[in-house]
């Protein structure tokens, strides 16, 4: 009787640990991957406009302090508005900031990051924005951060974010940077649901 009862315990417990179903398209495993995922207590739209608006990023974001849209001649865009094959040059600090930031947080310019990025998707019906890496050539480092969206329940998001490191030059990014990165993402995603459930 008892062992029955544990066994069912078990059993709840680890449905109620399920995650959703992943929207992230199958990716080979690279050198290494940094990812994150949570569930939000807001509507698909209200977080999907969050993470469009870049402008704002320095008002909550802990890890990304700024990404800015820019022209293929890396000039800033008038809008700010997220197209495919326009660019992006983020700053990010790696590991991140410690939560909660708004846009008067000094960055550590010791942990300050720079990266130039090209947007690969912008899919506003299937909620994926993808951008890639363009700093070297796709030979020596290649990695697109892959974030996507989903429903999980009535007025419910899951937000998943993936980027896998490919190429040579990831085995210097993972001994420098892996740790870092992974604890951006995460802290990436928790910021994004503070800020969406405000
Ligand atoms: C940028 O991404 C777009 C959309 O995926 C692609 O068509 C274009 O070739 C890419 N440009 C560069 C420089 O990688």
């Amino acid at each position: 009787m008892i062992r029955i009862a544990s066994i069912l315990t078990l059993l709840c417990t680890s449905i109620v640990a399920q995650s959703p179903p992943s929207s992230l398209p199958p990716t080979d495993p690279g050198i290494f991957t940094a990812q994150a995922s949570i569930i939000i207590d807001a509507p698909i739209e209200a977080v999907w406009a969050i993470l469009l608006d870049f402008p704002k990023y320095p008002q909550w974001n802990p890890f990304v302090r700024s990404q800015t849209v820019t022209n293929t001649l890396w000039i800033p865009t008038e809008d700010q508005v997220a197209y495919e094959n326009f660019r992006l040059i983020i700053q990010a600090q790696i590991p991140p900031l410690t939560p909660p930031v708004n846009e008067n947080t000094p960055p550590n310019p010791f942990h300050a990051q720079t990266a130039f990025e090209n947007i690969t998707k912008i899919d506003a019906v299937n909620h994926q924005a993808f951008w890639r890496s363009i700093m070297l050539p796709q030979e020596i480092l290649d990695s697109e951060r892959m974030q996507v969206l989903s429903v999980v329940g009535v007025g419910k998001t899951y937000y998943e974010a993936r980027e896998v490191f490919k190429g040579p030059a990831s085995y210097v990014v993972d001994a420098l940077f892996a740790e870092g990165l992974q604890k951006g993402f995460s802290a990436q995603a928790v910021a994004l649901k503070a800020r969406a459930e405000m």
